[in-house]
């Protein structure tokens, strides 16, 4: 492909939701992707546990909308919820004509598996490597239509010329090459920012990037306050232990052998929804009633043949990662960041405010998680509105002409990335990292309070004025890792001062984000989206309304 083209639409990111996107665009039509990693290697593929819809002929989707809007503790859209719930049965439909290895019942149909917060097993699973299969899916399908993928490229910035977006600023890791893409069209589709905590389940390329890019270009963040914390991650790895786990049967005990969600969450137990179990267990541990800082996730009931057929994986990390084999040992877990509910805001066609700008994915806030995102719903949000996002991109590049996009922001561009390339700084990349990331973790975890998080606050600023005196060790110009690692803790740095701004200013306690200092929800002052915009002097607020259409507020138990 050749960098003069006009695209008409560009994907950046090729997780799911990015390849979903572009397997949804018409084949007249010039679509390609672009991606920091081969797109097998994107973080969808470590997804486990499965993707709901009401498949079930005694499920409907109206109960799969009741909960998702109850686990969202009412700060989901209902109108973006309801399409998720509606389009899901087909899609998945549409996932199995295409092949997807989906796990089998006795009858032959696709099995479906009890999750967290649902009232109706109706997670959709491929034993707990669903991600991992179903990224092979839709590679297979980009290959198959010919979609072309500028590989191991990194996308620095939008270009956004007489108020629309008409292409990105990349640079080609191979080469060091910085080029502008031109497209009517943008997506983005860069997936999550677990990697601005110390610890997460996501890999090292869930930097936020897209979310940063949008943002610098004048795009809203939505909800970035709600960090999900997945209630079984391994013991000081951070590494998932799928939901599945529980959805097949899995007990938590504390210390004294007792199932201690029967405290917190009498009638869903170890199925309550993930905000309410992980604060269950940070309430064991620090009451004094976990093992060294964890729970235990007891399998053993389950069998050996269970295991080996529904949790494979879990298995084999288990005794790779903590030497415990669940069939004959407990596993040591405890709550750890999975998962942003908050992104770039959308429309359910994945419009941003900003013309010709898309978003879809864990990079977006449509909203469909509110403030607490039910399992097995992420798989299932790429899937629907990828397909919807991309085939709203193409509807809207087939009608409108090419801008005419000047070579400003290139020019700007190559010039920040040389600087930074070059820079022979005392600062190393590494530190600063390791030292936000002890910062957000410490400060805006599970539990927040206005002190601890002014005190956050005060340190990241500090912590940004060290990026002033960056050094780099390789100042080459072919695949230069060091100068990708630079350029994603800018994006880190940015989405760590959005999430302290907007947790801090959040004053009750709702979903995932919980304050010691403000314990309730209060629906008369803040059902409302919390919005991000880059101002003049750091993150500027503002709020707007939640989209309630069948639903009430009502008191959340489980
Ligand atoms: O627990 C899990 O398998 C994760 C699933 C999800 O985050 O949706």
């Amino acid at each position: 492909m050749s960098s003069s083209d006009t695209l008409d639409v560009l994907i950046v990111g090729a997780g799911l939701a990015g390849m979903r996107a572009a397997v949804a665009t018409p084949a007249y039509l010039k679509v390609a992707i672009l991606s920091k990693v081969h797109p097998v290697r994107s973080h969808s593929v470590a997804a486990e546990g499965g993707i709901n819809a009401a498949i079930h002929p005694e499920d409907s989707w109206e109960s799969h909308l009741y909960d998702t809007v109850k686990g969202s503790d009412w700060l989901g859209d209902q109108d973006a919820i309801e399409i998720l719930c509606q389009e899901a049965p087909r899609d998945i439909r549409v996932l199995d004509e295409m092949g997807a290895l989906f796990s089998r019942d006795a009858e032959g149909k696709i099995a479906q598996r009890n999750f967290g917060g649902l009232g109706f097993p109706r997670t959709c699973y491929v034993a707990d490597r669903t991600g991992h299969a179903l990224v092979h899916l839709l590679y297979e399908q980009l290959i198959k239509r010919g979609i072309y993928v500028y590989e191991e490229w990194y996308a620095t910035s939008l270009i956004v010329e007489s108020g629309r977006c008409c292409g990105v600023v990349a640079l080609h890791i191979d080469t060091g090459a910085v080029e502008m893409i031109r497209a009517k069209t943008v997506i983005i589709a860069t997936g999550g920012l677990g990697s601005v905590f110390r610890i997460s389940t996501n890999g090292l390329i869930n930097t936020g990037d897209g979310m940063a890019m949008a943002y610098a270009a004048g795009a809203p963040l939505q909800d970035m306050e709600f960090i999900q914390f997945h209630p079984t991650t391994l013991k000081e790895t951070g590494i998932l232990i799928t939901e599945g786990a529980r959805g097949e049967g899995g007990y938590l005990y504390n210390v004294r052998g007792e199932r201690f969600m029967q405290t917190y969450a009498p009638k869903a137990m170890e199925l309550a929804s993930r905000d309410v179990v992980s604060r269950a267990e940070h309430q064991e541990i620090i009451e004094g009633r976990g093992i060294d800082g964890c729970v235990m996730l007891d399998l053993r009931h389950l069998g050996h043949a269970k295991i080996t057929e529904r949790l494979p994986q879990i298995r084999e990390l288990s005794i790779t990662y903590a030497g415990v084999d669940p069939i004959e040992a407990p596993i040591p877990v405890t709550p750890g960041v999975h998962y942003s509910m908050g992104g770039i805001q959308t429309r359910t066609h994945g419009e941003t405010p900003i013309p010709g700008l898309y978003a879809v994915g864990e990079c977006a806030c449509v909203s469909v998680h509110g403030a607490n995102r039910l399992g097995g719903n992420a798989l299932m949000e790429t899937i629907v509105y990828g397909r919807r996002t991309g085939e709203a991109a193409a509807r809207y590049a087939a009608q409108i002409e090419a801008t005419p996009c000047t070579e400003a922001a290139l020019t700007q561009e190559r010039e920040r990335i040389t600087v930074l390339r070059t820079c022979r700084g005392p600062e190393r990349i590494g530190d600063i990292r390791a030292a936000m990331g002890t910062i957000m973790s410490e400060h805006f975890g599970m539990v927040r309070s206005h002190d601890r998080m002014e005190e956050g606050r005060r340190k990241l600023l500090s912590l940004r004025s060290q990026l002033n005196d960056l050094g780099l060790q390789d100042h080459g110009r072919r695949f230069n890792t060091e100068l990708i690692d630079a350029l994603q803790l800018f994006s880190m740095m940015t989405l760590a001062e959005v999430i302290a701004a907007c947790s801090i200013y959040r004053q009750e306690s709702r979903g995932a984000h919980t304050r010691s200092d403000f314990p309730k929800r209060d629906d008369h002052l803040w059902l409302k989206h919390t919005l991000a915009f880059k101002g003049d002097k750091g993150t500027a607020l503002d709020s707007r309304p939640v989209v309630i259409t069948r639903i009430p507020p009502a008191e959340r138990t489980y």
